[in-house]
């Protein structure tokens, strides 16, 4: 088994093996001496895993009880969180008790965050099931829901007090939601790792899936633990996502995932950069060709100014100025800040 401690102010282990959710019932008992819990999923998730979850975690002597949220994005919100708040008061959670987070990132954000908040703070568990939760959303602690005016707007910082992350599980998903994921991983190696990148490129990705995900969270925990809160390096996490926000929110966020908007902005990126001269000549080519292996798209129809005014809202914007990450060659990533205007100017050139 491959294990990953990551040493944040609450530090926590991430535990990576094909085959381990077999046996995450033994490891739960093993690591907490409360055996009451309330296990947090999503339908999909239940019919596939979670009945199995549930039925081995009874077999250990746990009292449980499970919330199934129906699938998607917009089941992270209020009233979801207030139902579950509910629930776990119900279900007679004490600050002893933790929560099992079983699902992908909506279910891992909403529980996280029920977790940091419920009596002001309990313990809770993640089980990543799909590529963006088990190289993503599961590791670096942050929590979130969405309201109104906008995703992730209401949330915490609170780190789990372990992850089990089993690739096996991600067999189940559908092509599009495992390629939306390698979006992610594809990020991961054009920012960080020129070797990773050409992994990717020369195998076939279920070959390689356990080290690729174990490198992908290497990557994530060593930029976490240096900037737990995002105020200076976790920004390099996002690399293309300046733009693909930018993409999602001119799109109302329907018919584009998450990955294929990070994808077509990481492209956009590299190519101004290249222009600019701050990208080395032909990188963007090696990275559409990556992108493409996994049906990703490399370009969509829309304007520079509509990309700029979508950009306003970015959670990476601080007054006047901006933050990007640019890529200089695969696996070298930088910040670069800019004003509003020399944003718009990199946008359009
Ligand atoms: N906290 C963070 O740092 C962070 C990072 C990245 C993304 N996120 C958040 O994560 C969310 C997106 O997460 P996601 O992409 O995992 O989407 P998701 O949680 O909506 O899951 C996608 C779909 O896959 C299904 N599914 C999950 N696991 C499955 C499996 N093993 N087999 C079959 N079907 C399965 C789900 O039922 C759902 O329909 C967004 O809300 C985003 O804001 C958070
Ligand atoms: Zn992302």
């Amino acid at each position: 088994m491959r294990k990953i401690f990551v040493k944040t102010n609450n530090p926590y282990e991430i535990m990576v093996q094909k085959g381990i959710f077999k046996s995450c019932s033994e490891i739960i008992a093993d690591f907490f001496s409360s055996r009451n819990t309330v296990i947090v999923t999503d339908e999909t998730v239940y019919r596939i895993y979670g009945k199995t979850l549930k039925n081995k975690l009874l077999r250990e002597g746990f009292k449980l009880n499970v919330f199934i949220l129906k699938d998607g994005e917009q089941s992270k919100n209020l009233d979801n969180l207030s139902l579950l708040y509910e629930f776990l008061s119900k279900s007679q959670i004490t600050r002893n008790d933790f929560i099992i987070a079983l699902g992908g990132g909506v279910v891992g954000d909403l529980a996280g965050f029920a977790a940091a908040s419920f009596l002001r703070g309990i313990s809770f568990i993640q089980i990543p099931t799909t590529l963006v939760a088990q190289v993503d959303s599961s590791i670096g602690g942050k929590t979130a829901i969405n309201i109104k005016s906008g995703k992730n707007l209401v949330g915490a910082f609170n780190q789990p007090s372990l992850v089990i992350c089993d690739p096996d599980l991600l067999s189940t998903l559908s092509s599009k939601t495992f390629c939306d994921g390698m979006g992610e991983v594809i990020k991961y190696a054009a920012s960080f790792s020129e070797s990773l990148f050409t992994k990717l490129s020369k195998n076939n990705i279920y070959d390689i899936l356990e080290e690729v995900i174990f490198d992908c969270i290497i990557y994530k925990k060593n930029i976490v633990e240096n900037d737990e809160r995002d105020f200076g390096n976790r920004m390099k996490l996002n690399f293309g996502h300046t733009v693909g926000h930018a993409i999602e929110k001119y799109n109302n966020y329907k018919n584009i995932t998450h990955g294929q908007a990070v994808s077509i902005g990481m492209v956009y990126i590299m190519q101004q950069g290249e222009k600019l001269g701050i990208t080395r000549k032909n990188e963007t080519e090696k990275l559409k060709k990556l992108l493409k292996k996994f049906n990703l798209p490399t370009t969509v129809d829309i304007s520079y100014e509509d990309i700029f005014y979508n950009s306003l809202s970015d959670k990476k914007r601080r007054g006047n100025n901006i933050t990007i990450v640019t890529v200089s060659e695969i696996g070298k990533s930088h910040l670069l800040t800019l004003n509003l205007d020399e944003y718009k100017n990199f946008l359009s050139c």
